[in-house]
């Protein structure tokens, strides 16, 4: 008997996205999948005193995934980081990137482009008002304390802090490119407009592309953004 056919295609200008559910992960998801970890892999999630499981079966999914793109049994997918930790398949064209909430594991999959994502639940309770002023861009600081309703102001943030989190990730730099390098607003339409500083080193910073999504699950709202950079414009599908 033949293996089933698992190669999954991606045309030229698509962006697949998947999403894992960390709190329902199928019962034989770990017995199944654990032997798929590398040495790396399974030495670091050693190191989890708590969220071990979350590691170990995001590895799992995503090493399932990726491997239906690239023709590879999941095992043997090699991964190195960029200086900044930005992990990418050895080998191969396609082009990935991960992100994890408490209940989500989103990855997002490309050809030809640069890849960031980042989900995040808006019922994090952080002091968003004090982060923003710390970290975000003048504009969307004025915006936000514009807000008077906690709850909008709260969801306005997290809106802003995933797309922002997708462009570093996209950029490969993260965290330390600085946030308030750029800058997101939304027309009535919710369409995202992004403006970014001069001393950011983008070649072709029209080529930067976002989309925004939520994700529900009971009463937890999550935010996802999806950064994009490429010559085309992007399709992005839900897988
Ligand atoms: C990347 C970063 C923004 C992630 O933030 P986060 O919201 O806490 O985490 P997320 O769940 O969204 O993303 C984590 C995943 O992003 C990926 N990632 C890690 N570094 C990345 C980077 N520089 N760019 C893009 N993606 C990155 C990894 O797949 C990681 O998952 P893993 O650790 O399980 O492999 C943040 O960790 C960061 O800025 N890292 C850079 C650190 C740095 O500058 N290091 C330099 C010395 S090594």
């Amino acid at each position: 008997m033949t293996a089933p056919k698992t190669h999954l295609s991606l045309a030229e200008n698509q962006i697949h996205l998947w999403r894992f559910n960390l709190e329902t992960p199928p019962s034989d998801w770990q017995a199944k999948g654990r032997f798929l970890l590398s040495d790396d892999e399974n030495e670091r999630a050693a190191k989890f005193k708590r969220g071990g499981d979350d590691y170990i079966n995001t590895r799992i999914f995503m090493r399932r995934i990726l491997a239906q793109y690239t023709d590879t049994p999941p095992q043997a997918l090699i991964f190195d980081r960029n200086p900044y930790g930005k992990p990418f398949l050895r080998q191969s064209d396609i082009q990935f990137n991960l992100s994890h909430s408490r209940q989500w594991a989103v990855l997002a999959v490309g050809l030809n482009c640069d890849l960031g994502i980042d989900v995040e639940s808006t019922s994090d309770r952080r002091s968003i008002l004090n982060i923003a002023q710390h970290y975000f861009h003048p504009n969307e600081i004025a915006d936000l304390e514009k807000m008077s309703d906690k709850a909008e102001q709260q969801d306005y943030f997290f809106r802003l802090w995933t797309l922002k989190e997708s462009f570093v990730k996209g950029l490969g730099t993260g965290i330390s490119t600085g946030l308030d390098k750029m800058s997101f607003s939304f027309d009535h339409h919710q369409k995202i407009t992004a403006n970014f500083s001069p001393d950011l080193p983008l070649k072709t910073p029209n080529a930067w592309q976002f989309f925004q999504y939520q994700l529900h699950e009971a009463s937890v709202k999550n935010w996802c953004a999806v950064a994009v950079r490429a010559d085309f414009r992007a399709e992005v599908l839900w897988m």
